[in-house]
C-alpha cells in the first residue's frame, strides 16, 4: 500500500540532490575542516561553500552563520547564548509566545528555574499575538524576544517585523524560531530585524541532525557549548561537514523553488478542504489556524466527535501519514500546547489533526484521503 505523506512538517525526505551532496562529501575521505593538511582544507572547503550559500540565501555575512546539530539546538543555543550574555548587563527579561515549539518554550522555562523573569505572550482564537501584548512585555529590561514565523501546528503567522522593531528599540535581542516557515518565506535578515535565526535542515528535505543559526554581528552572545573553536567558538564540536552540504543543496532548491513550493501547497491545502467540505460536508470539520496569514502547506483541522487519536490511527490503517500537533507531542494524549493556547472548545481541541504538504502531493492523494475520512466519519456517526 502506497502512502499518502501529509507529514510534511514532521520531517521530510532528503531530496536526490540533498542525498548527492551528502555523498559526495561523505565519499570525498575523511574530513575534519579544523586539521590543517589537504583533507582538512578540502572539507574547510565545502564548509566555507555551505556558508556562503546561506549568507546568500538570508542576505548575511557567511560569518554571522553557526552551523548545529539540529533545529531544537539552534533555539537553545540562540536563547542561552543572548540571555546568559544578557545578563551580564543587567537584563533578566525573556518574552515568549504561548504557542512556540517546546524547543523554544522548554529552554525558556529552563531560564526561568535559573532567574530569569519569564513573561508568555497569549494568542487570539487564530493562534496570533497581538502586537499591543507584546509592546507591553518588552522593556527595558528584557534580554531575549523569542518569537516563531510560522507555527508547526497551525501554520498561523506571527508579526515578527513589528515586534522585531519593537525589541530593537528596547535593546532587547530579537530571536526567531523559522523552521518551519524557511523555504516557504523570504528572510532578509539586512531588512528584517532580527538578531537571531534558527533553521533545521529536515524540514526542507535536508538531512536530519543539522541545523543552522544566525546570529547577527555585535548581538550579544556568549557559548554554552565549549570545546574546540569551531563556529568561531559559538558551538564547539566538529561540524557534520556532509549534512551541512546536504543542507546547503536542499536550501538552495527549496528557496529557488519557494513559490512554486507555497502555489503547490496553497493547490494541496484548498483541494483537501473542498474535497472534505464534498465529502463529509462542512459541518462536519473546523480549521484552526489564521485564515489567511499563515504558512501555505500547514493545515490544522478539527473533527469534532472524533478523537484525534482515532483519526490518526483510522488513517494511519488506511495509508494515511498526517499528525496530531507536533510530532514530539504524537502518541502523547496531552492536549496540544498551541490550540488550547487558542483557548477554542476542548472537543476541537481533542480532535484536531495536522495535515502538512510537500511537492510530492496530489490532488488525487487529497481526493482519495477525503473518502477515506468520509468512511471513518462514517463510523464514527
Ligand atoms: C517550529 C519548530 N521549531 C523547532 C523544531 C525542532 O527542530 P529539530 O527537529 O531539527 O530539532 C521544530 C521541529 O518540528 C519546529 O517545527
Amino acid at each position: 500500500m502506497s502512502v499518502i505523506y501529509f507529514d510534511h512538517s514532521a520531517t521530510t525526505a532528503m531530496s536526490p540532490e540533498a542525498i548527492q551532496a551528502y555523498v559526495e562529501t561523505a565519499s570525498a575521505g575523511p574530513s575534519n575542516p579544523s586539521s590543517l593538511h589537504s583533507d582538512g582544507r578540502a572539507a574547510k572547503d565545502r564548509l566555507s561553500r555551505a556558508r556562503d550559500v546561506f549568507a546568500e540565501l538570508l542576505n548575511c555575512s557567511s560569518s554571522e552563520i553557526v552551523f548545529t546539530g539540529s533545529g531544537t539546538e539552534s533555539d537553545n543555543t540562540a536563547l542561552f547564548g543572548a540571555a546568559y550574555a544578557q545578563r551580564k548587563r543587567g537584563r533578566t527579561g525573556i518574552v515568549t509566545t504561548a504557542v512556540e515549539h517546546h524547543a523554544v518554550l522548554n529552554a525558556c522555562r529552563k531560564l526561568e528555574d535559573e532567574g530569569f523573569t519569564l513573561k508568555v505572550l497569549p494568542v487570539d482564537e487564530y493562534g496570533c499575538v497581538r502586537l499591543e501584548d507584546a509592546k507591553a512585555a518588552i522593556d527595558e529590561s528584557t534580554a531575549v524576544v523569542s518569537v516563531m514565523a510560522g507555527n508547526n501546528e497551525t501554520g498561523t503567522l506571527q508579526p515578527i517585523a513589528a515586534i522585531g522593531d519593537w525589541a530593537r528599540k528596547h535593546k532587547a535581542c530579537m530571536h526567531v524560531d523559522a523552521v518551519q516557515a524557511f523555504g516557504y518565506l523570504p528572510f532578509d535578515l539586512q531588512k528584517l530585524p532580527i538578531d537571531l535565526l534558527s533553521l533545521s535542515a529536515h524540514k526542507i528535505n535536508g538531512p536530519q541532525g543539522v541545523g543552522l543559526l544566525y546570529i547577527r554581528k555585535g548581538t550579544p552572545f556568549l557559548p554554552r557549548q565549549f570545546g574546540g573553536m569551531q563556529e568561531r567558538s559559538r558551538r564547539a564540536g566538529t561540524e557534520n561537514v556532509a549534512g551541512i552540504s546536504a543542507f546547503a543543496r536542499a536550501a538552495e532548491i527549496a528557496c529557488g523553488q519557494a513559490q512554486i513550493r507555497r502555489e503547490h501547497a496553497e493547490s494541496i491545502r484548498s483541494a483537501v478542504l473542498q474535497e472534505l467540505t464534498d465529502h463529509i460536508g462542512p459541518e462536519r470539520f473546523v480549521v484552526n489556524g489564521h485564515p489567511n496569514d499563515r504558512l501555505p502547506h500547514v493545515l490544522n483541522v478539527s473533527f469534532p466527535g472524533i478523537s484525534s487519536e482515532s483519526m490518526l490511527m483510522n488513517l494511519d490503517l488506511a495509508g494515511v501519514a498526517a499528525s496530531g500537533g507536533s510530532a514530539c507531542n504524537s502518541g502523547s494524549l496531552k492536549p496540544s500546547h498551541v490550540l488550547s493556547a487558542m483557548n477554542i472548545s476542548p472537543d476541537r481541541i481533542s480532535s484536531a489533526v495536522r495535515f502538512s504538504f510537500g511537492l510530492g502531493n496530489t490532488r488525487e492523494e487529497a481526493e482519495k484521503m477525503a473518502k477515506i475520512i468520509a468512511t471513518i466519519s462514517a463510523r464514527y456517526a
